[in-house]
């Protein structure tokens, strides 16, 4: 029987403890799960793209049927030229949802057969997003449970600013 694969599409600049969940759970309902960085040329980055990737391999490390991509273009090309049967992605609340409910049904429009699974954010991790993580990391707060144990230094280092210097 074919695999059935899942794309788990996203910016994760940088990857939090939010996004780990979504990727684990999602490795546990398909046989394999890529998580994939796409390049948006109208975003500003923190981290470059192959520091994302990196940072994400080291975050799955372990999970045997995780692996980790670098993508430019559009996502349904990809996932239809991977074979892949879904787009899973995280829904933190009520505002994420108008915006993933349309890109959801403009993937669907284009790619009848791939599905948009959305899992529920775990109760935790709600509140989570990776622009917070950055503010709080750039002035110098504790963000040791926003983001995968193994990066909180990585992370830390990169986007800390002293005060003075800004
Ligand atoms: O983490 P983000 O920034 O919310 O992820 C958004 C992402 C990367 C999933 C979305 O921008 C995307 O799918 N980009 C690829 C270009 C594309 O296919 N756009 C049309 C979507 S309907």
């Amino acid at each position: 029987m074919s695999q059935r694969i899942a794309v788990c599409p996203g910016s994760f600049d940088p990857i939090t403890v939010g996004h780990l969940d979504i990727i684990k759970r999602a490795s546990s309902l398909f046989d394999k799960v890529i998580v994939l960085v796409v390049i948006n040329p109208n975003k500003h980055p923190s981290f470059t793209p192959d520091e994302r990737v990196e940072m994400i391999k080291e975050a799955v490390d372990g999970m045997l049927n995780v692996e980790v991509d670098l993508y430019c273009g559009l996502l349904i090309d990809y996932v239809r030229n991977i074979g892949a049967v879904a787009i899973v992605k995280g829904l933190r609340a009520m505002s994420d949802f108008e915006y993933e409910f349309q890109m959801a049904l403009t993937n669907k429009k284009m790619l009848p057969y791939a599905e948009t699974v959305f899992l529920t954010t775990t109760a935790n991790n709600m509140y989570l997003s990776s622009s917070l993580v950055k503010q709080v990391a750039m002035f110098g707060g504790d963000i040791s449970d926003f983001v995968p144990r193994c990066l909180h230094n990585r992370i830390k280092e990169r986007l800390f600013c002293s005060p003075e210097t800004l």
